[in-house]
């Protein structure tokens, strides 16, 4: 499999023989070959290195590493110096106990999407919910607080937006899920800070929606070209705003559904956007472009 991969992108056997030249950055998945965190990252750390020669020779690569090798890979990256690590899936659950020590706020999500390798020790963070309350206020004026919310979806990317929704105070949350069951172990384990909140079925939602609820498609439907919208967007109530996380493609069902019904609208492009300005600004303790990353990642997609 290895030799159908692009040039920067590094298997477990390539990752014990690479040698950083500078100050290493980079995203490890299983697959990762897709992943667009490359180019997102050169963007900014141009920019950066624009203002500041100090980051001229940082460098931000992909690995591609099967679940079973995430600790030695783990290892490898603390021995040869790398600074810090992007996790995608399936390795953001897997790496909990890899940790030395863990951010509160990916305490409560259960899962770290950033790696900062400070000397001997590796923290753990977490930037997606960082990327949605940004990406959110973004495209629709205002973020996650204040907001009745309505969680589409119950693995971990709900999760994590669940943990960030009362974080960030949100007025109500509802999680929808085909497995009923799964929506109400997320509600059950933030039972303590979670005030109005509750476990609903998918063909719920229109009924228990209240008007003007933000609608967030955390659920995998939409990623395949025949899947259906995860509910019926024709029945909500007036007012919602529908966000995607998926960002490919950039119009599921979800989405069209709510376009046509007038509804404000926004993929997930600005989520990954958000929560790599904050990776970025962890490793780097500077002030990083969101638009730079916006523009590479757009133009990644257009090569497809
Ligand atoms: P992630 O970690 O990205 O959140 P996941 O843990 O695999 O991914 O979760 C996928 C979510 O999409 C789940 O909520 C799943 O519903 P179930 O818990 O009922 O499996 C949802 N999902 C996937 N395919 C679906 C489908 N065909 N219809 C409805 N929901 C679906």
């Amino acid at each position: 499999m290895s030799e159908n991969l692009p040039d920067d992108v590094f298997t477990l056997d390539a990752l014990r023989d690479f040698t950083p030249v500078g100050v290493q950055l980079g995203v490890v998945g299983w697959p990762v070959r897709h992943s667009i965190s490359p180019p997102m990252h050169r963007a900014a750390l141009k920019v950066l290195s624009t203002a500041s020669p100090r980051f001229s020779d940082w460098r931000y690569d992909a690995f591609e590493l099967q679940p079973e090798d995430l600790a030695e890979g783990v290892e490898l990256f603390r021995k040869k110096g790398f600074r810090g690590i992007n996790l995608t899936v399936p390795h953001k659950v897997e790496v909990l106990p890899l940790l030395d020590e863990i951010d509160p706020v990916a305490a409560k999500m259960g899962a770290v999407n950033t790696l900062f390798f400070k000397g001997s020790r590796l923290e753990g963070y977490n930037t997606d919910g960082y990327g949605l309350e940004n990406a959110v206020k973004e495209a629709f004026g205002q973020g996650l607080t204040g907001r009745d919310i309505v969680i589409l979806g119950a693995g971990g990317a709900s999760r994590a937006a669940v943990a960030q929704c009362i974080h960030s105070s949100a007025k109500s949350i509802l999680v929808a899920n085909r497995t009923l069951d799964k929506a109400q172990a997320i509600i059950d384990s933030q039972a303590d800070e979670l005030g109005r909140g509750s476990a609903i079925s998918m063909e719920e939602v229109p009924a228990a929606a209240a008007p003007g609820s933000l609608i967030i498609n955390a659920t995998s439907l939409g990623l395949s070209q025949n899947d259906p919208s995860p509910i019926s967007v024709d029945e909500l109530p007036e007012g919602c705003l529908l966000y995607d996380m998926i960002y490919n493609p950039a119009r599921t069902p979800f989405l069209e559904a709510g376009l046509l019904r007038g509804y404000p609208i926004a993929n997930g492009l600005g989520m990954l956007v958000h929560q790599g300005v904050r990776s970025l600004e962890i490793w780097t303790d500077e002030k990083v472009s969101a638009q730079a990353m916006r523009i590479a990642c757009e133009q990644a997609l257009a090569a497809r």
